[in-house]
C-alpha cells in the first residue's frame, strides 16, 4: 500500500506498554485504526523502570510487523519523554484488580500514577492532546489526570467506557439474533464500574430492514431492567473470574473504537459512550468524569442533551454519579495522606 509522507506523524503515547492490553492494543495503533490508512504514527511506550527489558521484547516485535504507517518507536520509563509533543496519550499503566475486588479498590495502589503523568502531560503534550484514561478505577483517575493537567482544556480528557457500550450491544444482538452492526444508540451512563447504568431506552435495532426501537423488538422489561443490566455491570469481573486475568483483547477494542470515533467522527444519526468532563447536564454534578451519550465531529465531541429520561433511568444515573462523588473524596484522601 502507499503511504502519503507528507502529513507529520502523529505522537501516540501508550502507558502501560508492557503490559497485556498493550500487546492486543499496539499492533492496532500501528497499522493505522486510530486514524486511518493515509496517516503515519510515531509510538511513544512508557513503562515503569523494571519493566524495560520486556518493553524492548514489544519494540523489537513492532518493528518486525513491518508496519508502513509505523514511523518512530520510543520507549521510556520517564513520563516527560513519553508525553513529550504527543497527539494522543492513552493512558492504560496502572494494576488492574484480582478476583473479588472492585475497580475502585484500586484507588489507592493508582492514585499517584495519575497524578504524577496529569502533571507531566500539562507540562509536555501538545495543548491539543487527546487523553484516554483506561486504568482503573477509569473515572476517577481520569478526574485525578484532569486536575493536575490545570493548563489543558477539560474537553481533552476521557475515560474508557467503550468497553461497557461493545458489551451491552453484543447482548443485545445475541438476544434479537443480529449482527452486532444492527444494533444502535445503547447508551452506559456514569462510572465504569459495578454501578454502571446500560440503558437501551433510545437505542435501536434493525429486523429484517427496518429499525425498530430495542424496547419494542425485546419486549421483556423484566429482562431489560434485570439480566441485561447485570450482564454488562459485572461482564469484567466475569472475565477475570475465567481468564484469572482481566480482559485484554476486548479492552484494545474498545480503546480503538474510541480514540477512533473521537478523531474521526461519528455516523450520522449514531451516538456512543465516552466517560468526559460533567457540566452539569441531565443533573449529574458538574466537575465529574462521567459516561453520556456522545456524537463526534472534527476532533470534538458533543454531549448528546435532551433525551427524555424515565424514574428508573434516573435513580440509576443518580446512584453511579453518587458512587462517582465518594470516589472523587477517597482520591482526594489518599493524594492529600
Ligand atoms: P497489566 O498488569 O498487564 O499491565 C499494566 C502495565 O502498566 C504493566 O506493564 C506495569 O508495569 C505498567 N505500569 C504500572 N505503573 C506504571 C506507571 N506508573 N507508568 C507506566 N506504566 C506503569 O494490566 P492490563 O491488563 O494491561 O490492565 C491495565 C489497566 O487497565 C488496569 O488498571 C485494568 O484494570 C484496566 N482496564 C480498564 C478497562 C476499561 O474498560 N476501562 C478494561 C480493561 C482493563
Ligand atoms: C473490564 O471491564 O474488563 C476492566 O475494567 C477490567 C476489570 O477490572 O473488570
Amino acid at each position: 500500500a502507499h503511504v502519503s509522507n507528507s502529513a507529520e506523524p502523529k505522537v501516540v503515547c501508550v502507558t502501560g506498554a508492557a503490559g497485556q492490553i498493550a500487546y492486543s492494543l499496539l499492533f492496532n495503533i500501528a497499522r493505522g485504526d486510530i486514524y486511518g490508512p493515509n496517516q503515519r504514527v510515531i509510538l511513544h511506550l512508557l513503562d515503569i523502570a523494571p519493566m524495560m527489558e520486556a518493553l524492548q521484547g514489544v519494540v523489537m516485535e513492532l518493528q518486525d510487523c513491518s508496519l508502513p504507517l509505523l514511523a518512530g518507536v520510543e520507549a521510556t520509563s520517564d513520563p516527560k519523554v513519553a508525553f513529550n509533543n504527543a497527539d494522543a496519550a492513552i493512558l492504560v499503566g496502572a494494576m488492574p484488580r484480582k478476583e473479588g475486588m472492585e475497580r475502585k479498590d484500586l484507588l489507592r495502589a493508582n492514585a499517584k500514577i495519575f497524578k504524577e503523568q496529569g502533571d507531566a502531560l500539562n507540562t509536555v503534550a501538545k495543548p491539543s492532546v487527546k487523553i484516554l484514561v483506561v486504568g482503573n478505577p477509569a473515572n476517577t483517575n481520569a478526574l485525578i489526570t484532569l486536575l493536575h493537567a490545570t493548563s489543558l482544556p477539560k474537553e481533552n480528557f476521557s475515560a474508557l467506557t467503550r468497553l461497557d457500550h461493545n458489551r451491552a450491544i453484543a447482548q443485545v444482538a445475541l438476544r434479537v439474533g443480529v449482527s452486532v452492526e444492527k444494533v444502535r444508540n445503547v447508551i452506559i451512563w456514569g462510572n465504569h464500574s459495578s454501578t454502571q447504568y446500560p440503558d437501551v431506552n433510545h437505542g435501536e435495532v434493525e429486523v429484517g430492514g427496518q429499525r425498530k426501537k430495542i424496547k419494542d423488538v425485546i419486549a421483556d422489561e423484566a429482562w431489560l431492567h434485570g439480566d441485561f443490566i447485570k450482564t454488562v455491570q459485572s461482564r469484567g469481573g466475569a472475565i477475570i473470574k475465567a481468564r484469572k486475568l482481566s480482559s485484554a483483547m476486548s479492552a484494545a477494542k474498545a480503546i480503538v473504537d474510541h480514540m477512533h470515533d473521537w478523531i474521526q467522527g461519528t455516523p450520522e444519526g449514531e451516538f456512543v459512550s465516552m466517560g468526559v468532563h460533567s457540566t452539569g447536564v441531565y443533573g449529574i454534578p458538574a466537575g465529574l468524569i462521567y459516561s453520556f451519550p456522545v456524537t463526534c465531529k472534527n476532533g470534538t465531541y458533543t454531549i448528546v442533551e435532551g433525551l427524555p429520561i424515565d424514574v428508573f433511568s434516573r435513580t440509576k444515573m443518580t446512584e453511579t454519579a453518587d458512587e462517582l462523588v465518594s470516589e472523587r473524596e477517597d482520591a482526594n484522601q489518599i493524594l492529600s495522606a
